[in-house]
Formats: C-alpha cells, structure tokens, sequence
C-alpha cells in the first residue's frame, strides 16, 4: 500500500484519546504490519538512560527474547547513541547486530525525537532481502514525529 494512503491512518490512531498511549502504538505496528508488505515484525523501543538500555514497547511479529538491549548494541543500540536512522539492506553483513529470526534479512530502525531528546525508536524487520528505500526513512519519519506527539 502507498504511504500516503497510511499517513491519515497514522494520524487517525494518534488522535483517538479513548485509547492508551501504548494500545495506539500497537495499533500503528498493526497498521504497518498489515499493509505494508515488507514490514514482517514492527516495534517500538524506549530508552531508559539512566541505565543506558532500551526497553522493548509494543510490537508485532514473532515474540523476540531482546526486550532489553543495551545502548551500542545491535542496531537498536546503536541507534540509541547515533540519534540517526539506520537502514540495514543485508543483516548478514552486520557485525555489530543482534538475531531475532533466521527470516529476517534486512531491517530498519528510526530514532523518535522529544524536545530534541532520542527516546526511542521503531524498529522494523523484513523477510524480503534490501527492501527499504528513501520512502520507508520518510515515511517511518513521518510516523515517529507523531508518535513523539503522544509521549512525554
Ligand atoms: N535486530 C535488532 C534487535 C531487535 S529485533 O530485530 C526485534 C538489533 O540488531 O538491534
């Protein structure tokens, strides 16, 4: 499915206060998953930077034993001290990444900015080999800015 067709979509789950903050992020892994074919595990993690760890949120796809990784660690730890995006087209050619499924091949990860702080990040698995393109940055952008929106 187009992004654009998502985008109000986001935007239609960001702004339904009958539901917790934590059912509306699942709501958008769900979304996500669903439509877009080359997402196959969607999630949220959160920082806690007193203990420099991210803490697995809301996700779907297969249970992961990685609910708490350490900042530089993986690409989701990485991304945690980088507070940049992270497209990995290949995770085979990764040293630094942690395995969740032998499905996966390639994954992305976007950091989520709050006052200009890294608190978290979506991270994205994919089955399909090198999937993601400047779209999938954009449009995950998209996503956690308003995402960022419902934290504090
Ligand atoms: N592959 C990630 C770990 C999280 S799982 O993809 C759910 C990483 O290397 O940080």
């Amino acid at each position: 499915m187009n992004f654009e067709v998502l985008k109000p979509q986001i935007e239609t789950i960001i702004s339904d206060t009958a539901k917790t903050t934590n059912e509306r992020l699942l709501s958008i892994c769900q979304l996500l998953e669903t439509h877009i074919d080359h997402y196959n595990w969607v999630g949220f993690y959160f920082a806690d930077s007193d203990k420099k760890e991210l803490h697995l949120g809301p996700y779907v796809g297969e249970p992961t034993d990685h609910s708490v990784i350490p900042f530089g660690k993986g690409i989701c730890g990485q991304v945690a001290v980088s507070n940049q995006n992270f497209v990995v087209p290949d995770v085979a050619a990764q040293d630094n990444y942690i395995a969740c499924s032998i499905t996966v091949k390639a994954e992305i990860v976007v950091p989520i900015f709050v006052d200009g702080k890294n608190i978290g990040q979506i991270d994205i698995d994919s089955n399909t080999p090198d999937p993601f393109t400047e779209a999938d940055e954009r449009f995950l952008e998209f996503v956690c800015a308003h995402v960022a929106t419902i934290l504090s």
